[in-house]
């Protein structure tokens, strides 16, 4: 199977998954990137049958749009029942390196209001330890440098993602060579960086299901 077919996959088993919680007044939350855009495009089908969906992007609210689904405001919407979003990379214990589309930072926000997330992701997200995947830290603009310096404080080497804009009108530093032995605890160092908005591990708040794509089947793990 290619990739995208096991994100097709994935994506069928998310329906399958939040389908019988459809009801009219059901808002999901949405992420990001192109794992999530198969799961909106099947969802298109049972627009209607519920209220909408908050997204975690500009880009998956004109998606969302476009399949015929109203995207509410998160303000407005109290406890989401259901979160589902793809990841860059996924470990055994459900956390997770995202950001790689440079939406961390709605999806975390979009995430912590959700009694469930659930991560759809191919096979090749999965790893013993997060970190391979260059590690997303969105920033405050004036204070990027200095950022980068604290990151190299840490081992990591801070690399400016040039000509990225978040839809926070932030930026983006990737760390590469960063490898995460605690992920929960470098979490929180992270954010305690002067001039850092959010950093792409998710690990105090990882998922609560994984669909996971392999070649033999979606596998589950909760
Ligand atoms: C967006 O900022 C990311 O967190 C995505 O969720 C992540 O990069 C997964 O994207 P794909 O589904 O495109 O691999």
């Amino acid at each position: 199977m290619t990739q995208d077919e096991l994100k097709a996959a994935v994506a069928d088993a998310a329906i399958k998954e939040i389908e019988p919680w459809l009801e009219k007044d059901t808002v999901l939350g949405i992420g990001t990137g192109s794992t999530a855009n198969l799961f909106i495009d099947r969802l298109g089908k049972f627009a209607g049958r519920f209220k909408g969906a908050v997204a975690s992007s500009d880009a998956s609210a004109k998606r969302l749009k476009d399949v015929g689904i109203d995207v509410l405001e998160l303000n407005s919407s109290g406890t989401l029942p259901f979160y589902v979003d793809g990841a860059d990379e996924v470990n055994a214990h459900l956390q997770m390196i995202k950001g790689g589309g440079a939406a961390l930072t709605r999806e975390k926000i979009v995430a912590a209001c959700a009694e469930r997330f659930i991560c759809i992701a191919d096979g090749s997200k999965y790893v013993a330890q997060l970190g391979h995947f260059p590690l997303p830290i969105e920033v405050i603009p004036m204070a990027r440098s200095y950022v980068a310096r604290e990151l190299v404080k840490l081992g990591a080497e801070p690399i400016y993602r040039e000509g990225v804009v978040t839809d926070n009108g932030n930026q983006i530093i990737d760390c590469y060579d960063f490898m995460i032995n605690d992920p929960k605890a470098m979490e929180a160092t992270l954010n305690s960086i002067v001039g850092v908005v959010t950093n792409g591990l998710f690990a105090a708040r990882g998922a609560d299901v994984l669909l996971l794509g392999r070649e033999d089947g979606v596998e589950r793990t909760a």
